[in-house]
């Protein structure tokens, strides 16, 4: 992969990160529609075209990135690393498709679900005492809501144990907004919206700056087998290079 330097600009590296690096190699990223690459089975250690926009949004969010099938799949696989019974906090305004997969997981008793307004920062400070998993969105979809990123991740980081502070970024973008600097855990995308850009395609991401959750959220990617398709990561990487700021 292309090397790509810290002191360029956030659009430079939107650019640059993921492509090809050598004498003779495509100038983009090539779609590889392949399960098998040798012995690996691309479920479980990707493809080159996954890695691509893996290494990309990586790179602009500052962590280690894994690709899914969509922006819920990535939602799926943060509950999978909840334990069952825990208390999780969600946004009340919020992607609706996320509030309703936290619903059915409350439903079935998977967890115990807060809903708390999302500029009510007082309120997400609290529950950090008691929740193990406090979802932000910022802004949120539809109201365009400002969570105070900084603030609830720095309480929930006072607390021990500290919940998970995950943070839904597809509204700001990398370009935006990078939350793993301002002390989340993970951030994910559905890279559906202003990364892929064209209403063309369903892909969803997480990246985080710890090795451990990185490995099960890989692992919750191969056990759910919410893997992306090899034209849609093409796409989405296509789709990054033209980010708008
Ligand atoms: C903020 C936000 N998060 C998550 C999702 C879900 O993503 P997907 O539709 O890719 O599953 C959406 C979809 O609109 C969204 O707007």
């Amino acid at each position: 992969m292309t090397a790509v330097t810290e002191q360029w600009s956030a659009r430079t590296r939107a650019i640059v990160a993921g492509r090809p690096a050598g004498t003779g190699q495509p100038m983009n990223v090539p779609i590889a529609p392949a399960s098998m690459l040798g012995l690996d089975y691309a479920r479980e250690d990707g493809t080159p075209t996954w890695a691509a926009l893996e290494d990309a949004l990586g790179e602009l969010e500052g962590g280690t990135a894994t690709a899914f099938a969509s922006g819920i799949a990535t939602a799926s696989a943060v509950l999978d690393l909840i334990e069952a019974g825990s208390r999780i906090a969600v946004p009340g305004d919020s992607y609706a498709g996320t509030r309703a997969l936290f619903a059915h997981a409350k439903q079935t008793g998977r967890v115990r679900v807060e809903t708390i307004a999302p500029t009510d920062t007082a309120a997400w400070t609290e529950a950090a005492s008691r929740c193990a998993l406090l979802w932000l969105e910022s802004p949120t979809n539809p109201s365009l809501d400002v969570m105070d990123v900084g603030a609830i991740a720095e309480a929930a980081a006072r607390r021990s144990p500290a919940p998970l502070v995950v943070v839904d970024n597809t509204f700001a973008t990398p370009l935006g907004q990078r939350p793993l600097s301002m002390g989340t855990d993970i951030v994910v995308h559905s890279a559906t919206k202003f990364i892929g850009g064209h209403s063309d395609l369903l892909l969803g991401v997480t990246v985080t700056t710890d090795d451990g959750l990185a490995g099960r959220l890989r692992q919750a990617r191969t056990l759910g087998g919410a893997t992306p398709g090899a034209l849609e990561a093409f796409l989405a990487l296509r789709g990054l290079r033209t980010l708008p700021l």
